[in-house]
């Protein structure tokens, strides 16, 4: 058995077709119908169908097509990291989500510049999961997110928690007040721009009777524990989460596609939104932006990169963020990476 062999049986099983599978690799069809043949008779198993079309697997190629392509996907993670660790360039990729780019990366990245003259940076824009693939395929050297994320492959340290506040436009009747709580936004719209639902809450579960019940008396969050929440819709939507902790279910959603596009729906009087505090700077001709006096209620920015391989420029840019935080006076803990 053989990469090349491996390789064949995934690709016909992705297109269900030879000559799909053969237009896609560049190979020919009867190379590919050979490949396939050979692993099926080294194996002794037959793996697809040939007797149907489109093309199926069989309840044995089902099982190899999970496995082998688990196993072919390390192959190239631990062949992109090798490439990686034998030539380590003086260029950085770095992943971020856009409210990290709002905030300090480019104080961040200008206080790296100053201490690592020849590094050169590239940005690029990718949500927290995907940071993970992006991490493996050598697309990005690290990764700048707001989601813990589990990967055998990939580490991650806690910068800080960065507090959330709430935006309103300039009109709106609690637009000046300065200390808000979040039962007192539950009957305005929230505009929803999460892309990247938390994983399943177990014990977190929203129930609407339970949110009335403490909109009326003005539960906490504290209570709201006691009060067991009953409907059976884990709550992973990210703002509707931090909510949901305080017993309070807004009185209407509006999803949208980013942050930009809440921001302007607020700007226009369409609805309320909680964002980052480093966001506040934004628009602030029609929108206002005022703290929430639950300290718990933040957002956790992470540093994610590879277990086994640490750019050279990692440990320089972690020290430059840090010199960001002592500057601002920022409160943070600092941490090292595994190795
Ligand atoms: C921060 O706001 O803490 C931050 C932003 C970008 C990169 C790293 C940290």
């Amino acid at each position: 058995m053989d990469i090349k062999q491996l390789n064949a049986f995934i690709t016909i099983a992705n297109h269900k077709s030879f000559s799909a599978a053969a237009a896609n690799t560049g190979l020919s069809q009867p190379s590919l119908s050979r490949l396939l043949k050979q692993l099926e008779t080294e194996m002794e198993v037959e793996l697809v169908d040939r007797y149907h079309r489109p093309l199926h697997l069989t309840e044995a190629g089902m099982f190899f097509y999970d496995k082998i392509s688990a196993i072919l996907t390390e192959i190239e993670t631990v062949t992109s990291m090798t490439q990686r660790l034998s030539a380590p360039s003086s260029v950085l990729n770095i992943g971020f989500v856009p409210s990290v780019l709002y905030g300090l990366l480019p104080e961040i990245i200008a206080m790296l510049k100053q201490s690592s003259p020849d590094i050169e940076v590239n940005l690029k824009d990718i949500s927290s999961y995907q940071q993970i693939d992006a991490l493996k395929s050598g697309e990005i050297d690290i990764g700048f997110g707001r989601f813990a994320q589990k990967d055998p492959w990939t580490q991650q340290i806690l910068l800080r928690h960065e507090r959330y506040v709430v935006a309103l436009s300039k009109a709106h009747p609690l637009a000046d007040v300065q200390e808000q709580r979040l039962i007192d936004l539950a009957n305005n719209r929230l505009i929803l721009y999460h892309q990247t639902h938390l994983p399943i809450a177990k014990n977190l579960l929203i129930s609407p009777k339970v949110s009335k019940a403490s909109l009326r008396s003005g539960k906490n969050k504290s209570e709201s524990v006691d009060n067991p929440i009953s409907t059976n819709e884990p709550v992973t939507e990210p703002l509707l989460h931090l909510f949901a902790q305080y017993g309070v279910s807004p009185y209407m959603t509006t999803p949208v596609s980013d942050l930009q596009v809440a921001l302007g729906l607020v700007a226009a009087g369409e609805g309320i939104t909680l964002v980052p505090a480093s966001l506040k700077t934004v628009r602030t001709e029609q929108i206002s932006y005022q703290r929430l006096i639950h300290e718990d209620v933040t957002s956790p920015i992470y540093l994610h990169t590879l277990k086994d391989f640490i750019h050279p420029k990692i440990p320089d840019l972690l020290a430059a963020t840090y010199r960001v935080y002592e500057k601002r006076g920022i409160t943070y803990r600092k941490q090292k990476f595994e190795s």
